[in-house]
């Protein structure tokens, strides 16, 4: 029944029972952390063959580099065209780095903020531009506002809809403003909904008119490969679009191996036009005399090809394809089908996570009692910009590290939270 049409007396009998339930979890002093999404350590496990394949024909790649040693600034060139393939653009267009995207795309803003976006004497520094900012669609990944929040850009939000961003909305924004430099963008199994951009998304976005010259969109494509059925979703690729629409550098796409391999020791990578790769190269190669070649040529003979890659990742989705069902079928259980007035929640194809909504203004006191029962989710506000959800509303699951018990104790406590929170303010009206 729904709570929301409950008369008094119902409300009061329906909290007694959560409560009941309540204190019987409380009871048991569990600590189950929901909070990030990390591969958990069986899914790791698939990946620890590849240790083997470093060193095989001594460390000595097909194309003859010796990756023991200093060079390749831009990365393995066996590297630069896997990466390549999985970005959706030629090897030449990308420069593999080392274990973290999120570093990529950290030391990217930063360039730009030092040098401007080119060799162009018009493209001046970012930081020159005091009333500079950044469009961050929301819900979205709450380490990307970060880096632009430290680095003093105004963070506008937009709102993330299934097909992607309101595209009306960013269109006005980007027009009218040349302080705007850029955009975030999870364009496939987006953290924390699980959407998937549209090709007439990504096609507006390619050929907006940007009152900013050196507007660029910040394209990571963390989950490009990370289905969860069959395969993954095609997508047209946003560097393309650009191309096609006459703005071939506005794009860099970022990626990583962190969530095919490990997290702590993948290979990360960007892609970029011919004259942005050229220009942070050359920023690059000041910064450091080669990536881990090593573990790039490990990671080549390892999964050989996109192919390879998703003949893995069909492994990764046999392990967390359960735990994402576990979450649904306790939902189903509590709730019947997503809805505005209890809970609304995602169903992701693919990705890391699972994104719910209260009602306005419950979520922050739905995960301070989840808290108070042992179950930690992420905070309350870390999907918007700020930390600052001014809906308090949005709350990120993310299933992939826990045993699967564990992940149905901690979202049954979950939706325990969730209808007491609910109960207290409908009775709270009742009383009103
Ligand atoms: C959208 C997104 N981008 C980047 C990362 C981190 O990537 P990396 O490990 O390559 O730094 C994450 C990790 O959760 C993520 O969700």
């Amino acid at each position: 029944m729904d709570l929301n049409t409950m008369s008094r007396e119902e409300l009061a009998a329906e909290l007694a029972k959560q409560r009941a339930r309540f204190e019987r979890y409380k009871a048991q002093e569990l600590r189950l952390d929901m909070t990030r999404g990390k591969p958990g350590p069986d899914q790791l496990k698939l990946s620890e063959p590849m240790l083997e394949y470093g060193m095989v024909e001594g460390g000595i790649s097909d194309s003859g580099i010796d990756c023991r040693n200093y060079g390749q600034v831009a990365g393995l060139p066996e590297a630069r065209a896997f990466m390549g393939e999985l970005l959706g653009v030629k090897g030449d267009n990308v420069i593999c780095g080392n274990n973290s995207s999120l570093n990529m795309m950290y030391d990217t803003v930063c360039t730009f903020m030092l040098h401007g976006v080119s060799e162009r004497p018009e493209d001046r520094p970012w930081f020159e531009d005091k009333a500079r900012k950044f469009i961050c669609p929301v819900p979205g990944y709450d380490r990307h506002f970060a880096i632009t929040e430290q680095l003093g850009f105004q963070l506008i939000p937009v709102e993330l809809r299934p097909d992607g961003p309101d595209m009306d909305e960013i269109e006005k924004i980007v027009r009218s403003d040349s302080s705007v430099k850029g955009m975030w963008s999870v364009p496939k199994y987006q953290n924390p909904t699980g959407y998937v951009y549209s090709d007439e998304c990504i096609r507006r976005l390619a050929k907006m008119e940007c009152a900013a010259a050196d507007f660029r969109i910040f394209w990571d494509d963390a989950y490009t490969v990370h289905f969860l059925n069959e395969e993954p979703a095609e997508q047209l690729n946003l560097i393309d679009a650009c191309v096609a629409a006459g703005h071939p550098e506005r794009a860099i796409i970022f990626g990583s191996t962190s969530k095919i391999t490990f997290p702590g020791a993948g290979i990360a990578a960007l892609a970029a036009g011919d004259e942005t790769i050229k220009f942070l190269l050359s920023r690059i190669s000041k910064q450091t005399i080669g990536p881990d070649k090593l573990n790039q040529l490990r990671h080549v003979r390892f999964l050989k090809d996109k192919a390879g890659v998703v003949a893995h990742m069909k492994l990764h989705a046999e392990i967390i394809k359960p735990k994402f069902d576990a979450v649904e079928e306790v939902f189903e259980a509590e709730f019947g089908s997503p809805n505005e007035t209890v809970l609304d929640w995602t169903r992701p194809e693919g990705g890391y996570f699972i994104c719910c909504r209260t009602q306005n203004g419950l979520a922050a006191a739905t995960l301070a009692l989840c808290n108070e029962c042992g179950v930690k989710f992420t905070l309350a506000g870390s999907t918007h910009p700020y930390r600052k959800d001014p809906t308090d509303s949005y709350i990120r699951l993310a299933p992939t590290f826990p045993e699967l018990e564990q992940i149905r104790a901690a979202v049954e406590i979950f939706c325990i939270c969730v209808k007491i929170v609910l109960i207290e303010r409908l009775l709270a009206r009742c009383e009103g």
